[in-house]
């Protein structure tokens, strides 16, 4: 119970940021005082049974009673009363999250990967990577869909997880209400970094999120000084075969870099996006990240320096 108390837990479940999570709230408070009144009446009834009804050694045997009529049907209709608090208001809220997006509902696909996320906003022409940018106050209707394994989608304050299924579309609909950060993680069992497959949910003032969309939309900036040096080591590299840097390279195996340099962090939520992390990620991907398909590409430290100057600076 303790592990579970903390002040400042970026993944608590108790405080919603969204329609779609205190939708689930009222469930989840119903279940859990109808369990805890349940366990203090059956520990308090234990307790009281073994202190007054306890016998010396060698009493004998007490009586038996065979079949009790009251009792029996007492025990079969006190746990359907307690299935029924808990099933209806749950029957509810799961057609509630099922329901269709409304017609303005912004549109995204997610695609879960071993082992990162990536967001596509297909009427918006923006493709990212590990954070996800929301409108506050508008609704969304995020498409799940998978091309390995079964992923499964979770972001704690903004609503319950689902499954990312590859060969099936299901979907999240929800509307962000508090600007702020909001932290997720694959909550399915995915592989050897299903652990390290996070995220981060950005959820924006209105106007904020236009910026960022306009940003997002632009062309890579033109690197100078020693992030020129590190361009030119990015296109004569592996990078180019599995990423996209839009005017420079169009890889689509791992995440899209043309706007790297304005992500928070690195490595699906795993690392700050700073320099010192890129480059030891360049180095060497899997100490990071066990299994990871990003190859070490040998870059000695100062290439491997260079690229992520050049990385970063993709604002
Ligand atoms: Cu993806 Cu666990």
């Amino acid at each position: 119970m303790l592990g579970g108390c903390a002040w400042d837990a970026p993944m608590t479940t108790v405080i919603p940021r969204s329609d779609l999570a205190r939708a689930i709230l009222p469930v989840y408070e119903i279940i859990t005082w109808t369990a805890a009144a349940i366990a203090l009446v059956v520990f308090v009834a234990l307790a009281w049974i073994l202190v007054r009804f306890r016998a010396g050694t060698g009493a004998p045997l007490p009586a038996q009673t065979p079949g009790h009529s009251l009792l029996e049907i007492t025990w079969t209709i006190a746990p359907a009363f307690v299935l029924l608090v808990i099933g209806i208001p749950t029957i509810q809220v799961i057609f509630r999250t099922q329901e269709p997006p409304p017609p303005r509902a912004l549109e995204v696909t997610v695609l879960g990967k071993q082992w990162w996320w990536e967001f596509r906003y297909p009427a918006l022409g923006v493709v990212t990577a590990n954070e996800l940018h929301l409108p506050a106050g508008r609704p969304v209707v995020l498409r799940l869909e998978g091309p390995d394994v079964i992923h499964s989608f979770w972001v704690p304050q903004l609503g319950g997880k689902r499954d990312v299924v590859p060969g099936r579309s299901n979907q999240i609909v929800l509307t962000a209400d508090t600007p702020g950060e909001y932290w997720g993680q694959c909550a399915e069992f995915c592989g050897a970094s299903h652990a390290r497959m996070g995220m981060r949910v950005i959820v924006d003032a209105p106007d904020a999120f236009d910026r960022w969309v306009s940003a997002q939309r632009a062309p890579a900036v033109e690197p100078a000084g020693p992030a020129a040096d590190g361009k030119t080591i990015y296109a004569r590299s592996a990078c180019v075969g599995c990423h996209t840097i839009r005017g420079l390279s169009a890889g689509v195996l791992g995440p899209d870099l043309t706007h790297f340099g304005s992500r928070t962090m690195v490595a699906a939520g795993l690392l700050p996006n700073t320099v010192e992390n890129v480059a030891a990620w360049v180095r060497n991907p899997a100490a990071f990240k066990p299994g990871v398909k990003m190859p070490a590409l040998g870059l000695s430290d100062a290439e491997a320096r260079a690229v992520a100057v050049y990385l970063t600076s993709l604002k």
